[in-house]
């Protein structure tokens, strides 16, 4: 019976399914792959079913290992909602705060993580960085606390709060023939060859929406799964692209790219913070939640402004080159 297995077991277990290796599962809970093997052997003879296949050099889990997995989840998870909520009767806030933001996020986020991780010792963070499909997936399987995204899911019941822009521009090498002209027509841009983000990136649907919307079909000549790949791309000349205003924060490449001045652009986009409506937030996670609201506002516009080249409120014509 399942009822006697041990939460050792379930923990050795929980790792194994999430890595799907047992070498890095050992390796995470310091201990020996045999030590892991008999673990796991006793388990799947008190559930009488097998919980993972091997296929070759890869493992997978079962039906009934997907099940127990999502089990083990919920327990661990109680209980470290259990143990938050001792450490905030005690008066420290403490424990873990999962987050997972979408890449164009990942140039503020970590910026804010430095100032409040310092401020709550006892809170360990986990910072995932992927991009949209990825979170979704994440989303679905009900893998974090709070979620940093650029459009929240429709069909998920969740709560989303806005808490900072997230422009998009258009970005071309700083020798671009349109680089410095003025209100550049969207029908001249569809003569230009694009670099875009990959099939699945919030980035790509908020563009090819924006553009179908205006009927002009995007000739895409190139499809990289990264940010800063696509900036190199264009700085080298193999295209125009649309890109978070955000991932020029860092930018170094100073002569190579110019943001072009086009109709209808900045496109005006928010992060938002999320979580699922009926998954009561943890101590932490709340706390975090409160942190982001005052934080991202006092340093958020100051951070929009020091982005090189970006069109401000109040200097609108601070478009230059980069
Ligand atoms: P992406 O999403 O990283 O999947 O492109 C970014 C966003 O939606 O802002």
């Amino acid at each position: 019976m399942i009822k006697n297995a041990s939460l050792r077991q379930l923990k050795v277990f929980e790792a194994v399914a999430r890595n799907l290796s047992y070498t890095r599962a050992a390796e995470e809970l310091f201990t020996t792959q045999p030590t892991v093997s008999i673990q796991l052997k006793q388990l799947t003879d008190l559930v009488g079913q097998p919980l993972l296949e091997q296929v070759g050099k890869k493992i997978y889990l079962t039906d009934i290992g997907k099940e127990l997995f999502k089990v083990c989840n919920e327990i661990f998870e109680e209980l470290s909602r259990f143990e938050m909520l001792v450490s905030d009767v005690k008066g420290v806030k403490a424990g873990k705060l999962r987050l997972t933001v979408i890449t164009t996020a990942k140039y503020f986020v970590p910026r804010l993580l430095g100032l409040f991780c310092p401020r709550y010792p006892g809170i360990d963070v986990s910072l995932e960085v992927t991009n949209r499909e990825r979170i979704l997936q994440r989303i679905a399987d009900n893998m974090d606390d709070l979620y940093v995204l650029g459009q929240p899911p429709e069909h998920v019941d969740m709560v989303a709060e806005p808490f900072l822009e997230n422009p998009m521009v258009v970005l071309a090498a700083a020798n671009h023939p349109l680089a410095g002209k003025k209100n550049v027509r969207l029908e001249r841009l569809a003569e230009e060859l694009f670099v875009l983000r990959e099939s699945g990136s919030g980035t790509r649907l908020a563009t090819e929406k924006f553009f179908s919307e205006h009927g002009i079909k995007l000739k895409v000549r190139m499809e990289l799964g990264s940010n800063e790949a696509i900036k190199q791309a264009v700085a080298g000349g193999l295209g125009i692209t649309v890109l978070s205003a955000h991932t020029l924060a860092l930018e170094r490449s100073i002569d190579a790219l110019t943001i072009l001045d086009v109709k209808g652009f900045p496109l005006r986009r928010h992060w938002y913070l999320a979580y699922h409506n009926t998954k009561g937030l943890s101590v932490v996670a709340k706390t975090f939640l409160e942190f982001m609201r005052v934080e991202s506002k006092l340093l958020g516009e100051k951070y929009l402004m020091s982005i090189s080249g970006f069109p401000s409120k109040d200097n609108p014509s601070s478009k230059k080159k980069l």
